[in-house]
């Protein structure tokens, strides 16, 4: 997908043994059909060459404001005039003090500082080890760079190539892709907070045994991802599924259909939109064996019986919140056949403003989807896309219906 498409990024790195990871990031950024303009301080140059950052950019890189190749002899104006935003991949603590300073002694500060502050956005990775992260001083000078318009990425956890364990670590490059991207999508969704169930759920049986089915929770997850894209707070639970989480979304792992009933009812207190992905078990055995079900050599199966699952979409539609219009419900129907007719009947049943249909067999554990959105008026369908692609443009279609819902 190139969900970079059109943007021109200038790429400044500083002296960190974090520079490895940015020559990934620049190949992602191109890949995304983004183009890349490195600049590299003196002491990023101690790290990677920049031969290995100009042939994954496709361009030469700029290392000194005295660059002779600028006809006007000003790098620092021209490139940042070009940019879409300044990703700093990785941003020493040195280069961040020096960003608090205004200083302008090189081209990669001298370039922040001359930046069109208005319209070139400052993107900060920052990269160092877990005692220059915690000092005040650093901290203190991240809060005056944001203040100052920058947007801090955070930093990942771990082990770091000094030898110690904990924060300060750079983001890896997908993840930093992932917030570069983010940053770009217009935020339909600011102020609302979105939560969403996927996955399927597990009935168990005995300690060893259980029903569940094939959803692979992919279409909940790329709606986490494109809800916190487009501004909203994103709570996401999730059933039995190893689908890495969204970066900035809040995950609970829950395993059966009633944990996920008692987690999606907390944190429906306090949403503004709902959308229940989950393929929900719509059964579970009625009783649970502490200990395996062994076979006892008759040649006899065990009788199982089932009693019904709580409706989770049912439930939260009907939860006062809901019916005071102050959270918008939206249902998605998995069907094997007559999708428009099943489509309307399920939205009406449910009692909720929108639902999305689509054919189970033609979703589950699939890349891409075809949707048919459902609301009180009308029919419309999405046609097959990527789910990443489906998911942000149901945003759109929900953040259309929210000024008539909002009380
Ligand atoms: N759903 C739910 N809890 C359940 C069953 C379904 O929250 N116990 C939600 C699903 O997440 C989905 C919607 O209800 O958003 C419809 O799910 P689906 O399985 O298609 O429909 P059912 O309600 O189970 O109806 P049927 O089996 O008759 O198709």
């Amino acid at each position: 997908m190139q969900d970079l498409a059109g943007k021109h990024i200038v790429l400044g790195l500083t002296g960190g043994i974090a520079c490895y990871k940015s020559a990934e990031l620049c190949r992602l950024i191109v890949k995304a059909g983004g183009t890349v303009q490195v600049v590299m301080t003196e002491a990023a140059e101690q790290f990677i060459t920049p031969v290995t950052m100009q042939a994954l950019s496709g361009r030469t890189v700029y290392t000194s404001q005295w660059d002779a190749r600028e006809p006007n002899n000003m790098p620092h104006i021209n490139l940042s005039r070009e940019a879409d935003a300044i990703v700093l991949a990785p941003c020493s603590a040195d280069f961040i003090a020096r960003l608090v300073q205004g200083r302008a002694d090189e081209l990669l500060s001298l370039m922040c500082l001359a930046r069109p502050i208005d319209r070139v956005p400052l993107l900060i990775a920052p990269a160092m080890n877990r005692e220059m992260w915690a000092h005040p001083a650093t901290q203190r000078n991240l809060m005056q760079v944001a203040a100052d318009g920058a947007t801090v990425l955070g930093v990942g956890s771990g082990w770091q190539a000094c030898g110690e364990t904990g924060d300060g670590r750079m983001l890896e490059p997908a993840q930093l892709l992932e917030d570069i991207t983010a940053f770009f999508a217009p935020k339909l969704l600011a102020g609302h907070k979105l939560l969403v169930t996927a996955g399927p759920t597990f009935e168990p049986l005995d300690p060893i045994r259980g029903i569940t089915n094939h959803s692979s929770g992919k279409m909940g997850f790329a709606i986490a991802r494109a809800a916190r894209e487009a501004g909203a707070e994103v709570t996401l639970v999730a059933g039995p599924v190893h689908l890495p989480t969204p970066r900035g979304v809040s995950r609970i792992d829950v395993l059966s259909a009633e944990d996920m009933l008692e987690a999606t009812l907390r944190a429906a207190r306090s949403a503004s939109i709902f959308i229940a992905t989950a393929a929900v078990a719509d059964w579970r055995p009625a009783t649970h064996s502490e200990q395996k079900i062994k076979k006892d050599g008759s040649g006899k199966t065990p009788a199982l019986s089932f009693v019904e699952n709580p409706d989770i979409l049912l439930a939260v539609a009907k939860s006062e919140r809901a019916q005071a219009g102050k959270l918008f419900c939206v249902g998605f129907a998995a069907e094997s056949e007559n999708l428009v007719e099943h489509a309307k009947a399920k939205r009406e049943r449910k009692g909720i403003p929108l639902l999305v249909g689509n054919i189970g067999p033609l979703t589950f554990g699939q890349d891409d989807n075809a949707l048919l959105l459902v609301d009180a008026k009308s029919t419309r369908e999405l046609p097959r896309a990527p789910k990443l692609t489906l998911a942000r443009e149901l945003m759109t279609e929900i953040a259309a219906r929210l000024p008539d819902w909002r009380v």
